[in-house]
C-alpha cells in the first residue's frame, strides 16, 4: 500500500518505518528541512533502540523516503498519516494548529479519494473538525480514521511491530478495513483490531494514559507515606502487583512521569473535562502529585545538608525522562538541576544518549560527562535520575573513592538499602528505609 506520514517526529518516522518493513511503500514528510535532510544522509535525529537498523534496510530496499514536499507525498498515498505534534497549549488544552494546518494541506493537494488518518494524540472531537477542514478545500472523497498510538518510547519498534491492540475508529467500514489491512501483519499473534467510533478511538488514547499516570501517582504517594511510617515502598509493590487484579506494571515509586505524552495528555482530559461541564478531581490530584513528586530528590538533597546547598557539587546520572530514549521532554531532572543551581551548586551530569539534546535544555550551565564515574569524580553526592540499565551494576568501590563523601540520592530506587548499608554509603531512595552516614 503507498502510505504518507506526515510528521517525522518520535511517531511518525517510527510508524513509517514500520509500515515500510511490512511491505508498504512510504513517504515520511516534515517540515523541518534540516531533519528531512539527515535522515536522508542516513542520520537518524532521535535515540530510538533498533529504528537506526530498520530506516537503513528499508531506505536501501527503496520502501521508504523522506520529503519535505507533502503534495507529492499525498499524490502518491492512498493512506495518509498525520503524526505532528499536538503540545500543551493554553489552559492545559492540546495545541491543534500544526493539525489543522496539515489536514488543511492534505486537503488542498488532494486529487482523488484518501484515507486520512489522525495517529497524532488529539482531544474528543477532533475528528468531526479534520472532516469539516477537509470537507472545506476538497472536492474529492475522503474518511477520517482515529487511530491513536500506543507505542513507548525506548521499546517504540517493538511495540509497534508487535503490539498489544491497535485501535481503529472510523465511521466507515472501508476506510477500517484499509487500516486494518495495514496493520494486520503486527497482529498475526493474536493482538486485537479494536474497531469503534472515532470519539471512542479518541477517548480511548487519553483514558489509557491518564489510567497508567493515576498508577503511577498512587504509588508515589505511598511511598511518600512509607517513608512516613517505616514501611518499604518496594515489598508493597510486590505485595499489592501479585494480584492479579491489579498487576506490577507502572507501580515503581520515583520521581514521577515526565515525557511528552502523560503530563500533556493528563491536562489535556481535565480541559475536555471542563469544556463538557464536568470536573475530574482525580487527574487533577495525579497531577498535583506528580508536580510535588519531581521534587522529591532535591527536598531530600536540601534536607540532607540542612538546607545549605551553595557551593556543593552533585553528580547527576541520567538526564531524560526516562531510559532508552534520549527525549527530555517535562524530563523530572530539569526541575531538579534548576532547582540545584537556583541554590548555587554546581552540577556534573552523564546520561548515555540525552547530553546533547539535555544541552539545548541546560547549555553551558552544567558539565556533560562521557562517562558515569566521571561525573561523580569530587562531588558531594551521587543523584540517579534516570533509572539506565547501565547504572544498575556500578563498581561501588569506585563510586566511593570518586564521591567527597559516599552519599547517594537514588530517585529510582535502583538498590537495595540494606547492600548500600553494608559498603557504607548514606542512602535516600524513594519510599524505602534510608541509610544515614554511619
Ligand atoms: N512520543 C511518544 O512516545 C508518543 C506516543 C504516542 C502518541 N504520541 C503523540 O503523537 C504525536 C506526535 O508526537 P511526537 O513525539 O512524534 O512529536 P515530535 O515533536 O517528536 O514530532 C512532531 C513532528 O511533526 C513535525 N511537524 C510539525 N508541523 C508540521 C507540519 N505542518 N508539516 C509537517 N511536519 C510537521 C515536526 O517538525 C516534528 O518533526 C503527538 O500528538 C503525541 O502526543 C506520542
Amino acid at each position: 500500500m503507498r502510505i504518507c506520514v506526515v510528521g517525522t517526529g518520535y511517531v511518525g518516522l517510527v510508524a513509517g518505518t514500520c509500515f515500510a518493513e511490512s511491505g508498504n511503500d512510504v513517504i515520511c514528510v516534515d517540515i523541518d528541512e534540516a531533519k528531512i535532510e539527515a535522515l536522508r544522509k542516513g542520520k537518524v535525529p532521535i535515540y530510538e533502540p533498533g529504528l537506526e537498523e530498520l530506516i537503513k534496510r528499508n531506505v536501501e530496499e527503496g520502501r521508504l523516503a523522506f520529503s519535505t514536499d507533502l503534495a507529492t507525498a499525498v499524490r502518491h498515498a492512498l493512506v495518509c498519516f498525520i503524526a505532528v505534534g499536538t503540545p500543551q497549549g493554553e489552559s492545559g488544552a492540546s495545541d491543534l494548529r500544526a493539525v489543522r494546518k496539515v489536514a488543511r494541506d492534505i486537503g488542498t493537494v488532494m486529487d482523488g479519494y484518501r484515507v486520512v488518518v489522525m495517529k497524532s494524540t488529539v482531544p474528543v472531537g477532533t475528528h468531526k473538525e479534520i472532516r469539516e477542514i477537509l470537507a472545506g478545500v476538497t472536492e474529492h472523497p475522503f474518511d477520517v480514521v482515529s487511530n491513536p498510538e500506543f507505542m513507548k518510547e525506548g521499546a517504540a519498534i517493538e511495540d509497534f511491530l508487535k503490539p498489544d491492540r491497535v485501535v481503529i475508529g472510523c465511521a466507515d467500514k472501508r476506510a477500517a478495513e484499509i487500516v486494518k489491512d495495514l496493520y494486520s501483519p503486527f497482529c498475526r499473534s493474536g493482538a486485537p483490531i479494536l474497531v469503534m467510533d472515532n470519539a471512542s478511538a479518541e477517548m480511548t488514547k487519553y483514558a489509557a494514559n491518564a489510567l497508567l499516570a493515576t498508577k503511577i501517582s498512587f504509588i508515589n504517594e505511598i511511598a511518600n507515606l512509607c517513608e512516613r511510617v517505616g514501611a518499604d515502598v518496594s515489598q508493597v509493590r510486590q505485595g499489592v502487583g501479585s494480584d492479579g487484579r491489579l498487576g506490577m506494571s507502572f507501580l515503581y515509586a520515583g520521581l514521577g512521569y515526565g515525557g511528552s505524552c502523560f503530563p500533556k495528555d493528563v491536562r489535556s482530559i481535565i480541559h475536555t473535562a471542563h469544556e463538557a461541564g464536568l470536573e475530574f478531581p482525580l487527574l487533577n490530584a495525579v497531577d498535583d502529585v506528580n508536580n510535588r513528586q519531581k521534587r522529591r530528590l532535591f527536598e531530600k538533597v536540601r534536607e540532607f545538608y540542612n538546607g545549605s546547598l551553595k557551593g556543593r557539587t552533585f553528580g547527576v546520572w541520567g538526564l531524560s525522562f526516562k531510559p532508552r530514549t534520549d527525549d527530555m521532554r517535562d524530563a523530572p531532572s530539569i526541575g531538579l538541576i534548576e532547582d540545584l543551581l537556583a541554590e548555587g551548586c554546581q552540577v556534573k551530569a552523564h546520561d548515555p544518549e540525552a547530553m546533547e539534546v539535555a544541552h539545548q535544555v541546560f547549555g553551558d550551565r552544567i558539565s556533560y560527562h562521557r562517562q558515569n564515574y566521571e561525573a561523580i569524580e569530587g562531588a558531594d553526592a551521587l543523584l540517579v535520575v534516570t533509572e539506565w540499565n547501565e547504572f544498575r551494576r556500578p563498581d561501588f568501590d569506585r563510586v566511593k573513592r570518586l564521591l567527597k563523601e559516599p552519599v547517594v540520592f537514588d530517585g529510582r530506587n535502583l538498590w537495595e538499602p540494606e547492600s548500600m548499608r553494608k559498603l557504607g554509603f548514606a542512602y535516600f531512595p524513594i519510599g524505602r528505609p534510608s541509610v544515614q552516614l554511619s
